[in-house]
């Protein structure tokens, strides 16, 4: 038999096997309830009579369960202040520690991931409280599929303020970051009977898989240090293109200019959808961003945005800029997939971009990162104190990591990973970003954002030792 017992306002789940008796059957399931934690040292029982009352039981069943669980060490009485949990040593837990899903490695150089100690907590919370203390109850209740007004309106003028996107909140979706957005709008082209859609080759793997199981075929787009070589293009069956224009992933090369024009005369021509991942493009540090391309020609654009760079990706907080044609049908496929993504974040994101927090965040952000990535190539650059001569580190000055290509000769990927992985470096290797089979360079992307100020040098010197060491190794093998 099951009972719910409720004590001074706090719900307990208790099951009483009444098989072994009333007494004997509350007393197991007190006792279990003390030994795994459910109830905590300290905590106060209800008084007998109450609870003899709310279990349906004789008060004196429940003294005589007290007095023995008292006798036993489990509860403790004391005149005047009722019974009592004891204060009874933890025992170590029969079942097994949950496998943590995500271990920080020692030394965070894992790419893609911002410095979320300086997340602004203090901006957050001051903009939490207008939100809190401004906002009418109607934003507990439902909402808008496509996202709270505020934040679309908020993004409209941002966006286009400072990435030249030609958004007006009745174009934006907000979603529950990247990776629900690109899941979303795949969906809605398989039902519009896009069957192929191009990816730059390298590219993130998991976004490619989330168009697979969409239902599109993934053919790759080669990647060079101009961008995506848009020309591999024409031709092709392709529906739908992605791609991230203002720091391609991995590479971190810019979309050469006559490529942008000529992905742009791709999609007029073919009425082909240009899905353009601005994941990072906050951060240039040599220049200003180049604007999105989404501005070159809003219908056949689809510009997708995130808030995991700048803030941090547990906000799960995205947004779509899209051609009206697909306004509704992704709107639809939101509401199918989660009704709609929780509306206080995206409220008190609002308020902080309207309010200049987002973008103070940001510069200051800019300073930090430029200030790493440029300790990062004193270390590892070219030089006469490269740790391992001949490697080289790709990109443009911007975003949140540096792919690093190795010398031919040197150590292979899975050497370095190995090795890095043995010294608590996170780190990630290039090889599982490829689509296609065969020789591709052998390199890792090491990201310069994720640890903190104080931390970062002393990873970057860990994994520069560790270089250096491969380079010990290969001059001391023996040359056939
Ligand atoms: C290439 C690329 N696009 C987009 C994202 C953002 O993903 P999300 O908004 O789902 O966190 C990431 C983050 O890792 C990324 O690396």
């Amino acid at each position: 038999v099951t009972r719910n017992w409720s004590t001074f306002g706090l719900d307990l789940y208790v099951e009483i096997d009444l098989a072994a008796g009333r007494r004997v059957g509350l007393e197991r399931a007190m006792r279990a309830a003390v030994c795994d934690g459910r109830l905590a040292p300290g905590s106060r029982l209800p008084s007998t009579r109450a609870l003899a009352a709310e279990l349906g039981l004789a008060r004196g069943t429940v003294s005589a369960a007290y007095d023995q669980l008292i006798a036993e060490g489990y509860l403790t009485a004391r005149r005047g202040s009722g019974t009592a949990v004891a204060d009874l040593p933890t025992q170590p837990s029969a079942t097994a520690e949950p496998t943590p899903v995500d271990v920080t490695p020692q030394h965070d150089l894992r790419p893609g991931l911002p410095d979320v100690a300086a997340f602004p907590t203090a901006a957050w919370l001051r903009s939490t409280r207008r939100v809190l203390t401004t906002a009418p109850s109607g934003v507990y209740g439902t909402c808008d599929p496509q996202g709270r007004i505020e934040l679309r309106t908020a993004l409209a003028h941002y966006l286009g303020r400072t990435r030249g996107v030609a958004a007006t909140p009745d174009r934006i979706v907000i979603t529950s970051g990247f990776y629900q957005a690109i899941g979303l709008l795949a969906g809605v082209l398989c039902d519009t009977r896009t069957t192929v859609i191009a990816m730059e080759d390298p590219g993130h793997d998991l976004y490619r898989v989330v168009v697979r199981r969409a239902g599109l075929t993934v053919v790759p787009l080669p990647v060079d240090h101009r961008g995506a070589r848009i020309h591999r293009l024409s031709g092709a069956e392709v529906g739908a293109v992605v791609v991230t224009p203002a720091h391609q992933y991995p590479t971190g090369a810019v979309l050469h200019p006559r490529r942008r024009h000529a992905l742009r005369d791709w999609a007029w021509a073919s009425g082909g959808l240009v899905i353009e991942d601005d994941y990072d493009g906050e951060y240039r540090y040599d220049r200003h961003s180049v604007g999105a391309l989404q501005g070159l020609t809003p219908d056949h654009v689809a510009y997708l945005g995130t808030a995991s760079k700048t803030l941090g990706p547990a906000l799960r907080l995205g947004w779509m800029v899209l051609p009206p044609r697909l306004v509704g049908p992704v709107a639809e496929a939101k509401r199918h997939a989660d009704l709609y993504t929780e509306a206080l974040g995206q409220l008190i994101l609002a308020d902080l971009i309207a309010t200049h927090g987002y973008d103070r965040h940001i510069r200051a952000s800019r300073l930090r990162y430029r200030r790493r990535r440029d300790l990062l190539l004193a270390r590892l650059g070219p030089g006469p104190d490269q740790p391992l001569p001949g490697m080289a580190v790709h990109g443009v000055a911007a975003g949140l990591h540096a792919l690093i290509t190795l010398p031919a000769g040197g150590p292979s990927e899975r050497e370095v990973l190995t090795a890095c992985t043995r010294e608590g470096i996170g780190v990630r290797g290039l090889a599982e970003l490829w689509h296609t089979r065969g020789e591709h360079p052998h390199g890792i992307l090491v990201g310069y954002a994720a640890p903190t100020e104080h931390a970062y040098p002393a990873a970057l010197d860990a994994l520069a030792s560790l270089l250096t060491n491969f380079d010990r190794e290969t001059k001391r093998r023996p040359v056939i």
